[in-house]
């Protein structure tokens, strides 16, 4: 009755990776329960997501071949484009949120294109317009760039207005650290930079104030909401924003976090579920409208039995 805080499964958001090809459900090693799925299986997993009462889920693409600018990107018959096709057929009130950031198509894996062996934040931006509209037009509801280049936001807010994508939204990951949580996401998306780190383009975990910074600055440019990545080592700056901006906040509970809970308790040494909870409930605590989780279904089907 005087719970200050409740999570629901309307919070929720599931992330889920997808490949090219068909009938493909290929396990993450170093994230135990999840999958690269291809488009069809992907509409399924989003199926049985919505009928937990979870709303939209965050497509990631792993593509089948990568070059130096990450062309794959906006193919119109890319991995991510024919999944939002599917999961638009298969479950049309799923909202699609697609992350737009170049490292899972580029062969060197950084998340813009490389003058010199650097990334060249300027000559990065019409690429990652390109990715946005090309998820617009086969059905997203919400671009999520996170690729962490300067001024992307304005510029793919002007090119989706361009194109007839006004009702588009941009959900920008303002606020993404440098952080080595993100681990398991590069052995599933085999994104990890071939040299180098992203710390010219990510924050540095010790920046509080930059948070709140990059945050006015990106809903200057046009964002809709705002991420902050990753979720429990930084539940601080989660705090922090939501005193500084009314935008809705996301907070990403990265494949780290993910995996390090599910290896202790594989282990036996922590409850999954009671520490999983306890988690999420502390993330929203903090200020979070959403909540960005691989436990997403797993969360979900809890909630719905406490009631
Ligand atoms: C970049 C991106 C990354 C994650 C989400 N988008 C990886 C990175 O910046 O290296 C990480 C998410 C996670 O760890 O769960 N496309």
């Amino acid at each position: 009755m005087v719970s200050e805080t409740r999570l629901s499964p309307e919070n929720l958001i599931v992330p889920l990776f997808v490949v090219e090809g068909k009938g493909v459900a290929r396990p993450i090693s170093s994230m135990p329960g999840q999958f690269r799925f291809s488009a069809e299986k992907a509409a399924s997993e989003c199926a049985d997501a919505f009928n937990v009462g979870i709303p939209a889920a965050l497509l990631f693409g792993i593509p089948g071949k990568k070059d130096e600018k990450g062309s794959s990107a906006w193919d119109a018959n890319g991995a991510v484009q024919n999944a939002i096709r599917a999961i638009k057929k298969k479950v049309p009130d799923m909202v699609v949120i697609t992350d737009v950031c170049l490292c899972e198509y580029t062969s060197h894996g950084h998340c813009g294109v490389l003058k010199d062996k650097r990334v060249d934040n300027d000559a990065t931006l019409p690429l990652l317009a390109r990715m946005a509209v090309s998820h617009s037009r086969a059905g997203a509801d919400i671009v999520a760039p996170s690729d962490m280049m300067d001024g992307r936001v304005a510029v793919i807010r002007r090119a989706l207005d361009k194109e007839g994508f006004e009702e588009t939204a941009i959900l920008s990951y303002a606020v993404k650290y440098a952080s080595a949580f993100y681990g398991p996401f590069r052995e599933a998306a085999g994104s990890s930079p071939a040299f180098g780190d992203r710390k010219s383009y990510q924050m540095d975990p010790a920046n509080a104030r930059e948070a709140v910074r990059e945050a006015l600055l990106d809903i200057e440019e046009g964002a809709d909401m705002i991420m902050v990545k990753p979720a429990l080592a930084y539940l601080d700056i989660v705090s922090k924003l939501r005193l500084a901006i009314d935008a809705p906040i996301a907070a990403y509970n990265v494949s780290g976090e993910y995996a390090m809970l599910v290896s202790a308790a594989q282990r036996g040494f922590i409850d999954r579920d009671a520490a999983m909870m306890e988690s999420l409930v502390a993330i929203k605590r903090a200020g979070a409208d959403c909540i960005i989780t691989y436990f997403a279904r797993d969360a979900a089907r809890m909630l719905a039995h406490k009631k």
